[in-house]
C-alpha cells in the first residue's frame, strides 16, 4: 500500500472531532477506496485539556496552528478554525505557499479570498478543496464541479442556511412569531447566541458567492451577491402566503440574466407545487439547472458533525487518490469577470403587505400609485373589516420591473393611512 495522507487538523469543535471519529471508524473502508490510509498525524486548537469525548493523543498537539503549515510530515492541511480573516486565513495561506494541499469548510474566507486563494493553490500545484463549505453534507462542490461538467449551468438556487429554514418551518407549523421561534432556537442550540450571520442571509451569501463561481466559471464576488434576511417575515405573511398556495424560505439564487449574473439571497414565495418548496426544518438543498441535464436537485443536512465531517473527508479522499481539481472548475486564469445584474433591473412577481386604516379610499390611491409605476396587480386579499383601526391588505403582481415596484412602495409608504413601510417579497417562479 502507498504511503499514508498524513493530516493536520486545525480546529477541533464538533467538525474537528467528526472528521476524526470518521477517519478512525472508517479507517480500513478510506484504505481500500484510497489505496493508502488517511492519518490525522496533528491536530491543533484553543484548549488542550477540554475532554472532547475522543482519545487524539496519538496526534502531535501544536499550540499554534499555524506550525502545521511548516510540518514537513503533513500532506494536507484541514483547517476548521472559522472566520474569514486572522488565523484561519494566514494558516491556508502560510500552508499553499508552502505547498500543501488544504481542505476547509470555511465559506466566510473563501466567499472573500477565494480567487486569491485558488491562485496560490494552482502556483504551488496543491488543492484547495471545501466541499463541507456549502451546505454541508450534500455534495454540491462535486456535483457542479464534475457530475454536471458537461452542462452549461443556467441557474443554481438553494435553501443553503438550516438555521433560517428551521425557523420558516417552525413559524409556519406553530403560527408562532420571528422573534419567539428565534429565542426557542438559540435556547435548544439550534441557532448562534449571535444568529446575525445566519438570520441577516450573509451564511447564505458566502455559500452562494462559491456557488455562482463554480456554475459560471466567475470570480468569486462576494460583494455583489445582494442579501435580505428573513427578520421582517410575520407569521402573517406565511399565513397569507399558504392561502395563495405559496410557502416562504430564504433561497440563494444564481442566474445568468441577459444583464449578467445575479447573485441574490432573500425570502421568496415559492409555489407548494415546487420538491424545494418541501424541504422543510434543518434541512439543506440545492437545485442546479444545466442544459443538458434540465433541473436537478440535492437534499441533505446542511450543518452539525457528522454532514460537516462527511464533506470534508470526501476531499482527504480526493487527495488521497491524487485528484486534483481546479478550485472553481477552471483555472483561476480563465475565470471571468462577467458582469453583475442590479436589483433594480431584476424581474419578478411581487406579495406586499401593507397595514393600512381601513377607511374607504386607501386601496384608490394604492392602486393608482402603481398604475403610475406600471404595476399591474394580480390580486388583493383583506380578511375582515375593522372600521378605523389598522388592518393588513395583501396585494400580488404580476411580472414587473424591481425598480418600478420599488418607487411605487416608497411613495404607498408615505400615504397617510398607511401606517408602516410595506413589505415586499418577491414571488420567485421555480
Ligand atoms: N449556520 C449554518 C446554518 C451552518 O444554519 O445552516 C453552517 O454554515
Amino acid at each position: 500500500m502507498a504511503e499514508a495522507l498524513r493530516i493536520g487538523l486545525a480546529g477541533l469543535g464538533n467538525v474537528g472531532a467528526g472528521v476524526f471519529k470518521l477517519l478512525e471508524e472508517h479507517s480500513e473502508l478510506m484504505a481500500s477506496r484510497c489505496g493508502r490510509s488517511l492519518e490525522v498525524v496533528a491536530v491543533s486548537a484553543r484548549d488542550r485539556s477540554r475532554d472532547r469525548g475522543f482519545d487524539f493523543t496519538n496526534a502531535r498537539w501544536c499550540d499554534d496552528p499555524r506550525s502545521l503549515a511548516e510540518d514537513g510530515n503533513i500532506d494536507v492541511v484541514v483547517e476548521l478554525i472559522g472566520g474569514s480573516d486572522g488565523v484561519a486565513l494566514q494558516l491556508v495561506e502560510d500552508a499553499l505557499a508552502s505547498g500543501k494541499n488544504v481542505v476547509t469548510a470555511n465559506k466566510a474566507m473563501l466567499a472573500l479570498h477565494g480567487t486569491r486563494l485558488a491562485s496560490k493553490a494552482e502556483e504551488s500545484g496543491v488543492g484547495l478543496a471545501y466541499e463541507a463549505a456549502v451546505a454541508g453534507g450534500i455534495p454540491i462542490v462535486k456535483s457542479l464541479r464534475e457530475g454536471l461538467a458537461g452542462n452549461r449551468i443556467e441557474r443554481v438556487y438553494g435553501i443553503l442556511n438550516g438555521t433560517c429554514n428551521y425557523i420558516l418551518t417552525a413559524m409556519e407549523e406553530s403560527g408562532r412569531e420571528f422573534d419567539d421561534v428565534l429565542s426557542e432556537a438559540q435556547s435548544l442550540g439550534y441557532a448562534e447566541a449571535d444568529p446575525s450571520f445566519d438570520i441577516d442571509g450573509i451564511d447564505a451569501a458566502h455559500k452562494l458567492a462559491l456557488l455562482t463561481s463554480l456554475a459560471f466559471g466567475r470570480f468569486v464576488e462576494f460583494d455583489t451577491v445582494y442579501t435580505e434576511g428573513i427578520r421582517q417575515v410575520g407569521a402573517i405573511d406565511i399565513d397569507f402566503a399558504r392561502e395563495l398556495g405559496f410557502r416562504i424560505k430564504l433561497l440563494a439564487i444564481a442566474r445568468a440574466t441577459a444583464n449578467g449574473i445575479e447573485q441574490r439571497v432573500h425570502p421568496c414565495l415559492i409555489s407548494t407545487d415546487t420538491p424545494i418548496a418541501h424541504v422543510q426544518g434543518v434541512f439543506n438543498a440545492v437545485v442546479a439547472e444545466g442544459d443538458y441535464v434540465d433541473r436537478t436537485m440535492y437534499e441533505g443536512r446542511g450543518a452539525g458533525e457528522g454532514p460537516t465531517a462527511s464533506a470534508v473527508v470526501a476531499d482527504l479522499v480526493d487527495l488521497a487518490r491524487g485528484d486534483l481539481l481546479p478550485t472553481f472548475g477552471v483555472p483561476v486564469q480563465k475565470l471571468e469577470s462577467t458582469p453583475s445584474a442590479t436589483m433594480e433591473e431584476h424581474e419578478s412577481a411581487y406579495y406586499v403587505r401593507l397595514m393600512v386604516v381601513d377607511k374607504p379610499g386607501v386601496m384608490a390611491d394604492v392602486a393608482a400609485i402603481l398604475r403610475d409605476e406600471n404595476v399591474s396587480l394580480e390580486s388583493v386579499l383583506q380578511r375582515g373589516r375593522d372600521p378605523g383601526e389598522v388592518v393588513p391588505v395583501i396585494l400580488t403582481t404580476h411580472v414587473t420591473v424591481e425598480a418600478g415596484m420599488r418607487r411605487a412602495l416608497q411613495q404607498i409608504g408615505e400615504l397617510e393611512l398607511v401606517v408602516e413601510s410595506p413589505l415586499m417579497i418577491r414571488v420567485e417562479d421555480l
